[in-house]
């Protein structure tokens, strides 16, 4: 009973954020030239504070964003967004390292999800300046005239890994970088944010992934090995063809859910078209709802047009596979999955290939003994024996 008290108290620390740790790292910090500030705020995403006093009789902003970027080379950036929540529109101040090694701080009128570059804000600024520390975090320093009687901003914050030619190179799509705004009180002197929202956004391509790749990358493959293998045996018949059907409905159920998913993801998505993956989407989506209205279409056993019946469905559910694997590969890296789902998902593919290999060996084994033994056709009549797999 003890044990399991204690390592529920202990799993619970786990589990819960840790708001009251967080809340009091910001203080801590401590900048060059006693620069000082009224306020600090752990920002909720990309381990960024910022640190301001806000002069209302001037409308001046003094502040400090620091943070750390993924590499060396990168860039942070602080950002008022004064038209929304969202990366466009941002007025923002970028830091980084420049080519000769000394730190710059400019501005971006961030104005496209494709690139940025550098021109005047809707802002006054002014001793714009940074440092990159030995911790790695970069801390950047401006004066920002938001106005006398300013109360609450769009707050927009970001980091990068690369710069090129002077301009920051895009960010990572991770939920962090997805995140990562917010309002800020002034008068409050709080930072808070939809912290949802990068969450949410995940999830949804998490759902996204799994049910496409149990649909087409597990349902649909094993339904086609039912087909191919199973009916072989004579006892087997008609049961495989239920089998089949049934993996394959249920298949195409998920995939189709999957499919919906991926639609609106894609709807949502305000900046990024992942053109080939959605392309390969929708010709799966087409092609699985094809061989669906096939099945009702399909001929007779031994009607003459049966034969091409069957390598059209052949021909269409294999491209359906081979498409549903290599999208699945595709999204992965679209959602910087991680070797260890790769590396599942590659588990799965040898899997399921190992069990076709098998089974494949397994059939040529009874038919042979099968011609061996002077049999001319099976008695299910759905395959010769020189044609074990009923083309
Ligand atoms: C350097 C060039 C940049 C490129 C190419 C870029 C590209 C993108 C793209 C493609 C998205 C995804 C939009 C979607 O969900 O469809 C995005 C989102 C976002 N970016 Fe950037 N970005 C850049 C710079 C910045 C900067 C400087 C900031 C901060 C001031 C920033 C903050 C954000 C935020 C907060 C989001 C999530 C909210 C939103 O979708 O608007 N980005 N970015
Ligand atoms: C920022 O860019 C937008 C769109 O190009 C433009 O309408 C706006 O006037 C620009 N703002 C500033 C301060 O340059």
């Amino acid at each position: 009973m003890a044990p399991l008290l204690l390592s529920l108290t202990f799993l619970s620390f786990l589990l819960l954020p840790s708001p009251s740790f967080a809340a009091s790292s910001c203080a801590s910090e401590t900048f060059s030239k006693n620069r000082l500030y009224t306020t600090c705020n752990d920002l909720p995403h990309l381990s960024s504070s910022l640190h301001f006093s806000y002069e209302s009789s001037t409308g001046t902003l003094s502040l400090a964003f620091v943070s750390a970027p993924p590499s060396s080379s990168g860039w942070v950036a602080w950002a008022i967004n004064p038209t929304g929540s969202v990366m466009i529109g941002s007025q923002a101040l970028i830091a980084f390292k420049q080519s000769n090694g000394a730190m710059v701080v400019k501005t971006f009128n961030v104005s496209s999800y494709k690139s940025i570059q550098e021109s005047p804000i809707a802002y006054k600024t002014s001793d714009l300046s940074a440092e990159f520390g030995s911790d790695g975090k970069i801390r950047m320093f401006a004066k920002v005239v938001v106005g006398q009687g300013a109360s609450s901003l769009n707050q927009v914050w970001q980091v990068g890994g690369s710069v090129t030619n002077g301009v920051p190179d895009q960010h990572d799509l991770k939920s962090d970088n997805l995140a990562s705004v917010g309002k800020l009180d002034l008068v409050k002197g709080v930072s808070t944010t939809d912290s949802s929202a990068g969450a949410s956004s995940d999830n949804k391509r998490n759902v996204h992934g799994i049910l496409n790749a149990v649909s087409w990358g597990i349902l649909i493959p094993l339904g086609a090995i039912i087909a191919r293998y199973v009916k072989v045996f004579e006892a087997a018949d008609p049961a495989w063809f239920y089998m089949h059907v049934s993996c394959q409905l249920s298949g195409y159920a998920i995939g189709v859910a999957g499919w919906a998913t991926g639609i609106n993801l894609g709807k949502e998505s305000k900046g990024i078209t992942y053109t080939t993956h959605r392309n390969i989407g929708i010709a799966i989506f087409a092609l699985a709802t094809l061989q669906i209205f096939a099945l009702f279409l399909r001929p007779n056993k031994d009607h003459k047009f049966r034969l091409f019946w069957n390598v059209y469905h052949h021909s269409v559910g294999y491209s359906v596979i081979v498409l549903g694997a290599i999208n699945i590969f595709r999204g992965l890296t679209i959602l910087q999955a991680g070797d260890k789902w790769r590396t599942a998902y590659i588990a799965v593919i040898c899997g399921l290939v190992g069990l076709a290999v098998v089974l494949e060996a397994f059939t040529w084994l009874i038919v042979l003994k099968r011609r061996r033994s002077g049999q001319k056709t099976y008695s299910n009549g759905h395959a010769s024996v020189q044609q074990p797999f009923g083309v």
